[in-house]
């Protein structure tokens, strides 16, 4: 069982991308569980205020460090201690390789930032890693904290409805998945390669490797080193 908190001020933007399909489904087998926090409901002004304006001037908002510490409290009081995940451009890109260890720890919290980002005091008090979904800047953390959590949440054994087969899967061992193909056999003139209807398992498999490889070389150089 994997437990997901998210901090945010969209609370329905996850549950809006998270509370559908296979990580639904996961959650109701008991698989996961996904809670939101509205930071909002942390703050102690009348106004629920949660930003203000940057020490030394500059463009936006920064998210103020109390509200965001009081929700992170509440979680960690309600929930337990978990991993505290910050979603930010200056973290470390996001990788499968990093989906694999965060599917080993039991209690992920993602923290959604928003405006210009985040009291640095609060990175410094309660973040334990900070993870970019890559090089570009969007307007708040909530699509890369899903990003994040879809892609471990996968992981979890039972979440997907077949045993899947994660190694043949694209960044799984380094190369790119083999070109699939269902029903039907020849589509607007095109056939499914013959291999594939062959029944010779040994044969498909060889021929997937070689399409991995193959494919690898001509969409992802930059994989093979
Ligand atoms: C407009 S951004 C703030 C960018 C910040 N001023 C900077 O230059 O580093 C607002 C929030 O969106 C989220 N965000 C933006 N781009 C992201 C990315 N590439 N990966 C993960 N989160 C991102 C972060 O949570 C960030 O705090």
């Amino acid at each position: 069982m994997l437990q997901m908190d998210f901090i945010t001020l969209f609370p329905d933007m996850i549950s809006a991308l998270l509370g559908e399909s296979i990580i639904a489904r996961g959650a109701k087998r008991g698989h996961l569980c996904v809670r939101t926090h509205q930071i909002r409901d942390f703050t102690q002004n009348k106004q629920k205020q949660v930003d203000d304006y940057p020490y030394g001037g500059g463009q936006g908002m920064v998210m103020m460090a109390d509200p965001l510490f009081r929700c992170h409290e509440y979680v960690r009081e309600t929930h337990g201690p978990g991993h505290t995940i910050l979603l930010s451009p200056q973290g470390r890109v996001f990788r499968q390789s990093r989906a694999k260890e965060l599917a080993e720890i039991p209690h992920l919290i993602f923290v959604c930032g928003r405006y210009e980002g985040v009291d640095e005091r609060f990175i410094e008090a309660c973040v334990d890693e900070e993870i970019s979904l890559g090089d570009f800047v969007m307007t708040g953390g909530e699509i890369a904290a899903c990003a994040v959590a879809d892609a471990t949440a996968r992981l979890i054994p039972g979440v997907l409805a077949e045993e899947a087969s994660f190694e043949d899967e694209s960044h799984w061992s380094g190369l790119l998945e083999y070109p699939q193909y269902t029903r039907p056999e020849v589509w607007n003139g095109l056939s499914v390669p013959q291999v594939l209807l062959s029944g010779n398992h040994a044969g498909i498999r060889e021929w997937r490797r070689e399409q991995s490889e193959k494919r690898t070389r001509e969409k992802r150089p930059d994989m093979l080193g």
